[in-house]
């Protein structure tokens, strides 16, 4: 690296509380990690010129971008999408890198905020998240919702973030240092994850067609719904919700058993409402769950495979990770 050169890094994250609420302008409960996505280079040039290790490639972008999703290598959709939302056509040469052991931390996310800073984005957190939502969709065509971007673009140190995705209010919540926040990677990756997510939101929005926006509802009015995978789908929502506020409110006040029995209640209407868990997963937490010194776990994220997280007496579990609440995107 020369002196001129441009280091930016934009971490992974780890969802405590919260999965598939978020897109229905619900609460999560997210935190950045102490690991995610490097981008080092020159700005300048008309081209997104960006090498990973990962496969060996090289993302050549022609700027400015009309059509992210024709890029190949198929990563490199993501760098185009940030390219494309603001327009640029400053370009950028240089090398990305990742030190996200496993998969299912939002490494697309860090991605896409990483090159929004080499791209020379200074705007404030939320407007860089917002813009990575808006490219992820465009170029992968996951209706995702802003959790992921939001928690690496305004991850706050030793934090984890509770998260109104409506109002977009953030409200950093310490992360108490007698417990540990354990990352296990299950072994399986997702497939069919796209149209899975997209369908599970497209119920979602249909349950609250008929019932109203579900962030303002108890678990009873579900009642209304008839159908009852749409009345599953909103219970877990409504539900989940709930437990996130009482979560934050857990882990404040140092109850990690009710905290840990909160994680582990997320995880059972992921799996049986919201059917986004897999018997792997659910091995996974139970295994977890049942060892001495761990107060819960859960998968995170979207599901179908990917990562648990687990809250532990330090030292408890001896396999996965322990990821550590972080600041979010930043030159280095
Ligand atoms: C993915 C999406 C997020 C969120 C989670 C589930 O990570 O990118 O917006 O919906 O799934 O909570």
């Amino acid at each position: 690296m020369s002196q001129d050169d441009l280091r930016v890094f934009a971490p992974g994250r780890v969802n405590l509380i919260g999965d598939h609420t978020d897109y229905m302008g619900g609460l999560v409960f997210p935190m950045a990690i102490d690991r995610g996505i490097t981008i080092t280079g020159k700005q300048g040039g008309t081209h997104l010129e960006v090498y990973s290790g990962y496969e060996n490639t090289t993302a050549h972008i022609a700027l400015p971008v009309d059509d992210p999703t024709k890029q190949s290598p198929s990563w490199g959709r993501l760098l185009a999408g940030v390219a494309a939302e603001m327009g640029a056509t400053i370009g950028f040469k240089g090398e990305l890198t990742s030190d996200l052991p496993v998969a299912g931390l939002s490494s697309s996310a860090a991605v896409e905020v990483a090159t929004a800073l080499a791209l020379g984005h200074t705007g404030p957190a939320l407007d860089i998240a917002r813009l990575c939502q808006i490219a992820e969709q465009r170029s992968t065509g996951v209706p995702c919702g802003i959790m992921d971007q939001l928690a690496s673009a305004a991850g706050v140190d030793g934090h984890a973030l509770l998260i109104d995705c409506h109002t977009l209010e953030i409200e950093p919540s310490p992360v108490p240092d007698d417990v540990e926040i354990v990352i296990v990677h299950s072994g399986e990756h997702r497939e069919l994850t796209n149209s899975q997510y997209a369908t599970r939101r497209a119920q979602c929005e249909s349950a609250e067609q008929i019932v109203g926006p579900l962030r303002t509802l108890v678990e009873s009015d579900v009642a209304a719904i008839e159908d009852l995978t749409l009345r599953a789908r909103a219970r877990h929502v409504i539900t989940e919700n709930n437990r996130v506020r009482a979560f934050s409110q857990a882990l404040a006040q140092g109850d990690y058993v009710q905290a840990g029995n909160l994680m582990v209640r997320s995880h059972r209407s992921l799996g049986d409402d919201f059917e986004v868990s897999t018997p792997t997963l659910d091995a996974l937490v139970a295994d977890l769950v049942a060892s001495p010194g761990v107060y819960g776990a859960r998968l995170t994220g979207a599901g179908f495979g990917g990562a648990v997280v687990a809250l532990a007496e330090p030292g408890a579990i001896n396999r996965g990770f322990v990821a550590k609440p972080s600041g979010g995107a930043r030159i280095v």
